[in-house]
């Protein structure tokens, strides 16, 4: 199959692989199937990637059945889990004699796990491309999705069609693992913003304004942002149906400290904003989204919040 790019430039042609189709990797693979392009997805919990069927995906029994994909992308949790899809017993590399060209991993993980990922690959002749991403699963649907690409050019030049059906942003920062601490340093942002976001909602509402009036002032201000926007309708009313987890934001802010102390960068609002996510965790505030830090933020200052139940725009 060949498909053409939405904006012209690119083509997917053959077999493409899909590792992972939780929040994030469902979302992303429904906009390659739609796409066009030839997906075979596999998951482990095999129910939550069936529904691609109905956009034209395949779904594979095993993971070693990709190995025949020329591009196979990869988006689970952690380092850990993803040498485990990528090398472990029964992983995309245990049949011996098939292995993709490119592996396009997306997932949030350490420098040292994915130059220990680009090894192992290299092992077996496959490429890497180092592509984690900024939004979540409602940004994808959005089309607002953005990647953050290291690797070799060329391994960059072969992903461009399959990642521009997924999102209009892939910034190419260079070689090896330098898209990993861009990501990282992007989500040590994201949490020490919501921290302060929920600090200073709680402040204000406790002098009397009401949430959703603060909100629509602070996102017309210059201090406004895509994410202020997108956060408002779950700061205002109260939903906090999970769009990241805790224990995955827990996990970026512990990165980040490693990457502080390994570069020697002092990093003490990061360090403050881990230990309230642990305090949130340690609460058991973990099956929510972690947006949830108003709540804690609003308990520290006495107060229980309800929700205001006003219709606000979450600028997507
Ligand atoms: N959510 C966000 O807003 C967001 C934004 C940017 C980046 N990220 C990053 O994207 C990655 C995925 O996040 P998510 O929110 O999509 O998480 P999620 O909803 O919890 O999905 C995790 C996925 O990984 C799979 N998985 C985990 N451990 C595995 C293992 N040992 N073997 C096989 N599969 C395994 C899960 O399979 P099962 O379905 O079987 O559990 C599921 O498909 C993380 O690295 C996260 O930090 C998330």
């Amino acid at each position: 199959m060949v498909t053409r790019t939405r904006e012209g430039t690119g083509r997917t042609s053959g077999r493409t692989g899909w590792i992972g189709t939780g929040r994030m990797g469902y979302a992303m693979a429904e906009r390659l199937a739609k796409g066009g392009a030839d997906v075979t997805v596999w998951n482990r919990t095999r129910s939550k990637a069936e529904p691609l069927a109905a956009h034209g995906a395949k779904v594979a029994r095993a993971l070693p059945d990709l190995a025949a994909c020329e591009i196979v992308f990869v988006m689970v949790s952690t380092w850990d889990d993803v040498k485990e899809v990528v090398a472990g017993r029964g992983g995309l590399l245990s049949d011996k004699a098939r292995a993709p060209k490119l592996v396009v991993e997306c997932s949030s993980i350490s420098l040292e796990g994915s130059a220990e990922l680009r090894a192992l690959l290299a092992e077996r002749n496959v490429e890497c491309l180092a592509a984690p991403v900024s939004g979540n699963a409602k940004v994808i649907k959005a089309g607002r999705l953005s990647f953050v690409c290291s690797g070799p050019k060329r391994a960059f030049e072969v992903a461009r069609p399959y990642l521009e059906l997924i999102a209009p942003a892939a910034s190419y920062v260079g070689e090896g693992e330098l898209s990993r601490i861009v990501k990282i340093c992007h989500n040590v942002f994201l949490g020490v913003v919501t921290q302060s976001l929920a600090e200073i909602t709680v402040l204000a509402q406790k002098a009397g304004v009401p949430r959703h009036a603060f909100l629509e002032f602070i996102n017309q201000s210059v201090m406004g942002s895509t994410f202020s926007r997108y956060k408002t309708p779950a700061f205002v009313n109260l939903d906090f149906k999970v769009t990241f987890t805790p224990h995955l934001l827990r996990k970026d802010l512990d990165l980040g400290l490693d990457a502080g102390r390994r570069f020697e960068v002092p990093m003490p609002l990061a360090s403050l904003t881990r230990d309230i996510i642990q305090t949130m965790i340690g609460r058991g505030m973990t099956s929510e989204d972690f947006a949830q830090l108003l709540l804690l933020q609003a308990e520290a200052s006495g107060m229980k919040l309800e929700p205001e139940n006003v219709a606000v725009s979450d600028g997507l």
